[in-house]
Order: C-alpha cells, then structure tokens, then sequence
C-alpha cells in the first residue's frame, strides 16, 4: 500500500466539524484509509501542514487530545498554540473568533457547551474542530472506528456494546456506527439515557447502512455476543459534583469480568480514557489481554493527522 500523495487527498465536504453529523459515511471510509496510511507512513505526512498555525482552545483539562493534537500538528510540518480557559468569559466569543481569523488557519475547541462550538463555527471565517463538548466527541469516536478496523478488518456488521452514561462519547460512537453499518448497542440506567435527538438520527443513518441500534437498560442485553465492550466515567468533566448521586445509579454498570464473560470469547474492551478503576471497569478488565484501551489513544494521533489534512492540506 503506498502512501497518497497530498494532492489526491479527498477534501471534506463540511469546512467544520462541529459535531459527527457534518461528515459522511464516505468521507469517514476516506478518512480511515488516510490514517492508516499515515500510521504506516508517518515521514511521507511531515509536511503536509507545512506553514499552517493551528489554536488549540480548551476549557477543560486534557491529556490525550491535547497532546495528539500538538503532535499531530507538530509532526506534520504545522504549528500548535494552546491556551486554556473559557471562551468568552473576558471578551465576546464573536471577538476571539475573529482575533483566530487573523493568526490561524484552523480552531480545535473543547468546550462545555456545544454551542460555545456552534457559535465558534459561525463567527470564524476558519475550520472549527470539536475536541469534545458536552454533547459529541467525534475525534475520540473516528480513532475508535479506526481503531475497530485495524482490529476486526470489516466493521460493516460488526457489534459494538457501550454500558454506562449516555453521554458525549456515546452518542458520538452511536452516531459513527450507523454511518459505518456497525451494529451498536447502548446500556444506561433509566435516568442517564442518550439525547433523544441525537438517537432519532443515528436512527435514520444505521436504517440507511443496515446497522441495528439498540438502547437497552440491561447491561448484560447490550454485551450478549458484542465483539467490543466500551465504557467511559460515571460522571464526566463538569459533573463532578453529581458523582456521588451517579455512583448509585450506575454500579449495576461496571464492565467487569463477569459482564466481559458474556460478550464473543474475542471481544476487546475499550475506554476513551482517562478511567476511574474500580467504578466504570474494574482493573482486571482494563488490564487484561482483551483491553485494547492504549491502542486507542495511540490511534488518536494517526486519525486526527488524517483528520487535519482532509480539512486543511
Ligand atoms: N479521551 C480523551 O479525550 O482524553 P483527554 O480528556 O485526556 O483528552
Ligand atoms: N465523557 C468524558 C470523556 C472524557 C474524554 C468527559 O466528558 O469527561
């Protein structure tokens, strides 16, 4: 397989990403064939961003993002700024996206709210990437498919189980298995479902590739012959001050060995990172031979590589 030169890349459609809905499932396939030649040659991508500054715009902490997005940038010829804190909280949101509009060429945001994202998108005359609101996070979800691929080859029919909160990273992974025809099923206690809104989309699409969605309260209902188990955290960032309440709401949801048991013999587990051993999983899973939880946050750097050029090359 030789590398595609920059010029043949295929450009996407959407000038953001905002949210999983401004790709396709075709552009998803292209993006996942780019990362996989990236990863397998990294040196041929090194000046792909040459001459491209891109701002790194965090209200939340971050390890894995953060630092793909740096190296990805950094090891495609570009340049990484990071600064942190609350986007509009010392002048109007409309005025940092028009200061980005001078020194920038793209803006990857992780934000609280999607619309901090939204407005972003509508106020910058330049890409605007979501690096995790509290509603998508669809660079963790693009890797994950990627991820899945390298894994299993074909992810048209294969099963992916989530047990857990119905959150960003779920209704992320919900929306990219419809478009990829993966059939996915989703466990959450009753109070902790997924946005409605996004479910009747990720609806649509997997009516359209063929891929079941299941949204279940019984754990061991989503993981019956899943070939991937994945959770994330209880409470996620910003809901700290519920974890308590959560916490009994959702231990009847810990992946553990027990539910492990119940998924294919060849199943993987998988987790976004960072975990809290012992509520969402227990350490023997994360730990285990299934666990494939640091090959997804190595995927990370390849996808959002892809990524960056699909958008900006
Ligand atoms: N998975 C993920 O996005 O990790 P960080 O919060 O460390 O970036
Ligand atoms: N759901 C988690 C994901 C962290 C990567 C959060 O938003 O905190």
């Amino acid at each position: 397989m030789a590398a595609v030169p920059i010029h043949d890349v295929q450009r996407l459609s959407a000038r953001h990403l905002t949210a999983d809905m401004d790709l396709n499932g075709d552009e998803i396939q292209s993006l996942l064939k780019l990362a996989f030649q990236i990863k397998a040659y990294p040196r041929k991508y090194a000046k792909a961003l040459s001459g491209r500054s891109i701002c790194l715009l965090f209200e939340k902490p971050s390890l894995r993002t953060r630092i793909t997005f740096e190296l990805a940038i950094k090891q495609t010829g570009g340049e990484a700024v990071f600064c942190e804190g609350r986007i509009g909280a010392r002048e109007p949101l409309k005025d940092v996206a028009r200061n980005m509009d001078g020194w920038v060429d793209a803006i990857v945001a992780r934000t609280f709210d999607q619309s901090t994202i939204e407005q972003l998108a509508q106020c910058a005359s330049i890409p605007v990437i979501n690096a995790l609101s509290d509603l998508y996070h669809p660079c963790q979800a693009l890797a994950d498919m990627f991820t899945l691929k390298e894994y299993f080859g074909d992810l048209q029919g294969l099963s992916l189980a989530f047990v857990g909160d119905g959150n960003n990273v779920a209704h992320s992974l919900m929306l990219c298995s419809a478009q990829l025809g993966v059939n996915f099923s989703l466990a959450t206690p009753p109070a902790y479902k997924p946005d409605p809104r996004i479910v009747e989309v990720a609806m649509r699409w997997a009516k359209a590739t063929g891929a079941s969605l299941r949204i279940t309260e019984d754990p061991v209902e989503a993981v019956t012959d899943a070939r991937a188990v994945y959770t994330d955290v209880w409470a996620s960032m910003g809901q700290e001050n519920e974890a308590a309440e959560r916490r009994r709401y959702f231990v009847p949801y810990q992946v553990n060995d027990e539910l492990m048991q119940k998924a294919r013999p060849d199943a993987v587990f998988m987790h976004c990172l960072p975990a809290k051993r012992g509520e969402e999983v227990t350490d023997s899973v994360i730990e285990s031979s299934q666990s494939i939880v640091f090959t997804q946050a190595e995927n990370r750097l390849h996808l959002q590589k892809a990524l960056l050029i699909m958008m900006l090359a």
